[in-house]
C-alpha cells in the first residue's frame, strides 16, 4: 500500500529566485511553485508525493488570515487516513511563530514538518532541496509526530525552535535545549525525547479580524512608558515584552504596564536574551513570564486571549517548565 504525503507551499527563500546563481542575498523570495522544489528529491517507491500551493509570500508579510487558511488545511489533511505526513515549505524569518501557531492549535498525531531555506532555489548551492529531501526523511519516521521543523540536517521542536542567524545555513536553534534529532544521510537520529508531549489544542478564531489585538514592546536604554499608554489608549488587549536580561523592565515602562494590568491588559514578560528563559525570583511580584521569544510569546497570547481561559498554562509547552502566571 503506498503512503501519501502532501507538501503545502507557502513561499519564502526555498522558492526564491535570483539574478544570478551567486547571489544568495539580492533575490526575490516566494517566485517558484512548490511542485518546482521537489526536483531534488527522490521519493521512495511507495510513497506518492502531492503538492498544493496554499500561498506564495515572503514570511516577513505573514498574516492571520493565512496562518487560518493553512490550519485548515492541515487539520483536513491530518483526518485523511490515507495521509501519513504534511510538510509545509516556509520562510525562515517568520517559521518559528507559524510552526507554534500550528503546534498550540493542531491534534498533530502525525508528523507535520516545516522546512525551508537560506539560499534561493536559483542559488549555486542551494540548501532548499536538501532540506527537502531531510523533511521527507523525518516525515516518513515511523517514530515522528507533531510539528517539526528540519534545517540543515536539524529537527527542531515547534514549541523551542528561533531563528538564530540571519545568514548561515544553520539558521535555527532551540537554545538550551537543542535539537530533538539529526537527519544523516537519510536516516533519522533522536538526542532528546521525542515525540515531545504537547498540550490539548487551543482553538483558533476564522475571522481574523477577530483576533485579539497583542504588541510586543521593548525595555531598553532611554525607554518612554509613552508607548504603553499610547497602545493601551488605541485598545491595545495584551502586551509581550521584550525584557531586559532576566525579566527587568525600564523603571519608566514598569508603571505604565502596572496600569495597564490594572485595566484588564494581560502583559507578559519575555526576555531579549535569545534561546533563555527568565528565572522568576522567589519574591517577584510580576505578571506572566514566557520561556518563548517575544514573537513566540505574542502568537501564544493572541490564540490564549481568544480562547478567553488557560492563561494559567502559558509557556508550559514551550519547555516543559512549571507555568510561572502571577497576575
Ligand atoms: C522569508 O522568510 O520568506 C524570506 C527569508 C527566508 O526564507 O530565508
Amino acid at each position: 500500500m503506498s503512503t501519501r504525503v502532501v507538501v503545502l507551499g507557502t513561499g519564502g527563500t526555498i522558492a526564491g529566485r535570483a539574478a544570478r546563481a551567486d547571489d544568495s542575498v539580492g533575490y526575490t523570495a516566494a517566485e517558484l511553485g512548490v511542485s518546482a522544489l521537489l526536483g531534488g528529491v527522490t521519493v521512495p517507491p511507495d510513497v506518492v508525493l502531492q503538492t498544493s500551493q496554499l500561498a506564495q509570500l515572503d514570511s516577513k508579510d505573514m498574516d492571520i488570515a493565512t496562518w487560518v487558511s493553512l490550519h485548515e488545511a492541515v487539520s483536513g489533511l491530518l483526518a485523511e487516513n490515507d495521509v501519513s505526513a504534511i510538510l509545509i515549505t516556509h520562510g525562515t524569518d517568520t517559521l518559528e511563530e507559524t510552526g507554534l501557531f500550528l503546534a498550540l492549535t493542531l491534534n498533530a498525531h502525525k508528523p507535520v514538518v516545516l522546512t525551508c531555506a537560506m539560499r534561493p532555489a536559483t542559488a549555486v548551492s542551494a540548501d532548499g532541496p536538501r532540506n527537502l529531501a531531510d523533511a521527507l526523511s523525518v516525515a516518513l519516521c515511523p517514530q515522528a509526530k507533531g510539528v517539526l521543523v528540519v534545517c540543515a540536517g536539524e529537527v527542531h521542536d515547534a514549541a523551542s525552535v528561533f531563528k538564530a542567524h540571519p545568514y548561515r545555513l544553520n539558521a535555527f536553534s532551540s537554545g538550551d535545549l537543542g535539537a530533538v534529532a539529526y537527519v544523516e544521510e537519510g536516516n533519522v537520529r533522536a538526542v532528546r525525547p521525542w515525540p515531545v508531549p504537547t498540550s490539548a489544542p487551543l482553538v483558533v478564531p476564522h475571522d481574523a479580524d477577530r483576533w485579539p489585538w497583542v504588541e510586543v514592546i521593548h525595555s531598553h536604554a532611554g525607554a518612554n512608558g509613552r508607548v504603553v499608554r499610547a497602545l493601551m489608549d488605541a485598545g491595545v488587549e495584551g502586551l509581550v515584552v521584550a525584557c531586559t536580561g532576566n525579566g527587568t523592565v525600564h523603571h519608566t515602562l514598569q508603571a505604565e504596564l502596572e496600569l495597564a494590568q490594572s485595566r484588564g491588559i494581560a502583559v507578559f514578560r519575555a526576555t531579549r536574551c535569545v534561546g533563555a528563559s527568565i528565572v522568576r525570583p522567589a519574591q517577584a511580584t510580576w505578571t506572566a513570564t514566557s520561556s518563548l521569544s517575544p514573537a513566540k510569546a505574542r502568537v501564544e497570547l493572541m490564540l490564549r486571549l481568544a480562547n478567553r481561559h488557560a492563561l494559567h498554562s502559558f509557556t508550559a509547552l514551550a519547555v516543559g517548565q512549571a507555568p510561572t502566571l502571577i497576575l
